[in-house]
Parts: structure tokens; sequence; C-alpha cells
């Protein structure tokens, strides 16, 4: 791989609330050369997630993976944690339909809001699709934490924070704090 790693925008940078476009030539060298850049970065931070707003490019584009239960020190936040994970997944103008009504209530944190978590409801299970870097569709089921990082991921692409989700906003705070008194 041969990305650079990017600079990520901090909540307050207005690239952050921009409906972003719907990328139309996936082949592109410029879309491409930003998915190289997007997975390095995600690499470089040990990241779950990183939509392209966040590199300060407003286009449907997002990567994300699920490190085994075994190998995250976040799994304790996630009880309904998938135990084997995620590959690196690249999606081009992802979609998602809940499953059912079923929503948990979550913590969550963002690159763009360094040392803050906050409590969000998600849906539990989810059928998403997407385009990925070679052009084919593909599509997947997903429940529990996986639901959540795609929710969160494809708001990001729709200028949504987490902070606009908080469902109390005393559940909100920083991650130090937190971790501390409820875990
Ligand atoms: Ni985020």
């Amino acid at each position: 791989m041969t990305g650079r790693v990017l600079r990520v925008a901090q909540m307050g940078h207005p690239v952050l609330r921009e409906v972003s476009q719907a990328v139309e030539d996936v082949s592109d060298p410029e879309v491409q050369r930003l998915i190289d850049d997007m997975l390095a970065t995600v690499q470089y931070l040990n990241c779950t997630g990183l939509a392209a707003p966040q590199v300060f490019v407003p286009l449907r584009i997002v990567i994300f993976r699920i490190l085994k239960t075994s190998d995250n020190p976040a799994y304790r936040l996630t009880p309904q944690y998938d135990p084997e994970g995620v590959p690196l997944t690249v999606m081009i103008n992802p979609t998602f339909t809940p499953l059912s009504d079923e929503m948990t209530s979550v913590w969550e944190s963002c690159l763009s809001l360094p040392s803050l978590m906050g409590k969000v409801a998600r849906h539990h299970s989810l059928q998403y699709s997407f385009v990925n870097r070679d052009g084919q569709t593909e599509s997947r089921i997903a429940h529990g934490f996986h639901a959540q990082a795609v929710q969160h991921e494809c708001d990001h692409l729709d200028g949504i924070l987490y902070p606009d989700k908080l469902e109390d906003i005393k559940e909100f705070g920083f991650r130090e704090e937190i971790l501390k008194s409820r875990f």
C-alpha cells in the first residue's frame, strides 16, 4: 500500500457538516488514490472507521474494520461485539436498511472528537450495500457493534456526528473519566 497518512478534520470544521456527494466513477485515479490514503490513515491511527469527509473530502466513501474481540481493548464497551470481527472494508456510496425496530444504546467515540465519548441509540440489525473499489456491489447483514459502526460511518456522509444523536447530554464526556467511573 502506498497511501499517505491524512490529517483528520475536527468537529467544528464545516466539511463534517456537509452532505457528501456520491462517487460517480470508482475507477477515477483520484478516487483510488484517496482510498489508498484513507487506508494508510486507518492503519496508522489503528481506528475502527474513517469517512472521506473526515479527511476533508465530501465524497461518499467509508473505510472500516472490526478487530476480533481478543485484539480489541474496547470490547468491554460493546457487549454485542462480533467475536470474529470484520475485515478491512472499503465502501463507496453505502446504504443500509434496518432489519427490525430493535434499538440498542451504545457508547461511541470518533476521530473527529478526540478524547470524548457519548451514548447513542442505534439500530441493532441491518442490511447494508455498497460498491467496492473494484466497482462491484456487495451486500451484508450486520448486528450489534458491526451494525453500529456502519451507522456511525454512514452518518458522516450526511454531515451527522454522534453527539447529534445523544439520548441524554449527561451521557457525554471525556473518555478517560467515563471509563474510570462506569466500566
Ligand atoms: Ni466518526
